[in-house]
């Protein structure tokens, strides 16, 4: 979902942007009125998570898995190994990217148990020469989530922030890079934000193409190509309606009760279960089952009778899924509860 006061706001100003007689998606890149929309929202993110001067904010394309590729291409530094958890289908991925560009060595793996809980740190096998540490935070697909910053020392922690970021405050100095497609917490699907300290960059690995190397974009103001304007306002327009909502901090408290009113009612009930550790759970993502899945279709249909959307787990996992970001309200996942509720009395 993204905030309606959002799409209201673009549905306002799509023909005339702010008197400008242009629509946002018709201004120049270069031009004074997209210059202020850009700078504008890069200033209200960096204010949003207290991001500081010695990091870029760079405003990307081709999504969080074209970073599963930059990462080493600008980050290996001319090491020849990193650090990488796999605690779920994203961080995977990421790891196939990586042993393309160095060995990989794996601190923890989660697929031993399905991707439902995450190794004790004591058990942890990180190595003293990793370029970096790569870990995906909130794993989207399983509902897996750190409850803590894992402690890397001097060696550079990479996050995968795509669909926790901005669901509440984060200390961003004690990573070397935080990256996140746009179309979770973010904005539409399109845009992929990069944050990354600049003292990491300028040392790519050997013809890295010039559109896959961080301190170009960082030099150019993620200008070096046309970027993705329009998703790159509606950011802009989503940063300040989180301004708006008391920022980071604010959303925490929300989104801290939306997930526990969803967890207690799965726990509370022998007809819903969440597989996941309770210890990291997901606060974005909750997936859950029903005790009979010939029931699964059913619960789909009248749930979107119920105007409940989108609850069809992802397909490797099966089951359903509630996606509760940020601009889904507490009353939304107050009418998902009902709805649970009723249909395990009807069905149960
Ligand atoms: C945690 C995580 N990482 C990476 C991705 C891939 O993002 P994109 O589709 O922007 O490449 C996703 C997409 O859902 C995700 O949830």
């Amino acid at each position: 979902m993204l905030p309606a006061a959002v799409m209201e706001k673009a549905q306002k100003e799509m023909l005339d942007w702010h008197g400008s007689g242009m629509s946002v998606m018709e201004m120049s890149h270069r031009g004074p009125e997209y210059t202020s929309i850009a700078k504008q929202a890069e200033a209200d993110l960096r204010e949003l998570m207290a991001i500081p001067d010695e990091y870029a904010v760079l405003f990307l394309q081709g999504g969080a898995s074209s970073q599963f590729s930059m990462i080493p291409m600008n980050l290996l530094r001319g090491k020849t190994k990193a650090d990488y958890f796999n605690t779920g289908a994203w961080s995977k991925k990421a790891i196939t990217e990586a042993k393309k560009f160095c060995d990989v060595n794996i601190v923890t793996d989660s697929s031993d148990n399905n991707f439902t809980t995450i190794a004790d740190k004591s058990t942890w096998n990180l190595s003293d020469d990793a370029a970096y540490v790569h870990y995906t935070v909130n794993e989207t697909i399983h509902g897996l989530e750190f409850d803590d910053i894992p402690d890397t020392g001097d060696i550079p922690l990479v996050a995968d922030l795509s669909s926790t970021i901005l669901s509440r405050p984060i200390d961003v100095t004690r990573f070397g890079m935080i990256y996140a497609g746009a179309q979770k917490n973010i904005g539409p699907a399109g845009l992929c934000i990069v944050i990354v300290r600049r003292d990491l960059l300028g040392n790519t690995v050997e013809n890295t193409p010039t559109m896959f190397d961080y301190q170009i974009h960082d030099a150019n103001g993620s200008m070096f190509n046309t970027p993705a304007t329009y998703g790159w306002y509606l950011a802009g327009l989503v940063f300040d309606w989180l301004k708006q909502q008391g920022g980071l901090s604010a959303m925490a408290e929300i989104n801290q009760r939306k997930k526990n009113k969803l967890y207690a009612a799965i726990d509370s009930s022998d007809f819903y279960h969440n597989p996941v550790d309770k210890q990291y759970r997901s606060w974005m993502n909750i997936p859950f089952t029903l005790s009979d899945d010939k029931l699964d279709a059913l619960f789909l249909a009248e749930a979107k009778d119920a105007g409940l959307l989108t609850l069809k787990g992802h397909k490797s996992v099966g089951g359903m899924r509630a996606s509760i970001y940020n601009a889904m309200s507490e009353a939304g996942v107050d009418a998902l509860l009902s709805f649970m509720s009723e249909f395990e009395s009807k069905h149960g």
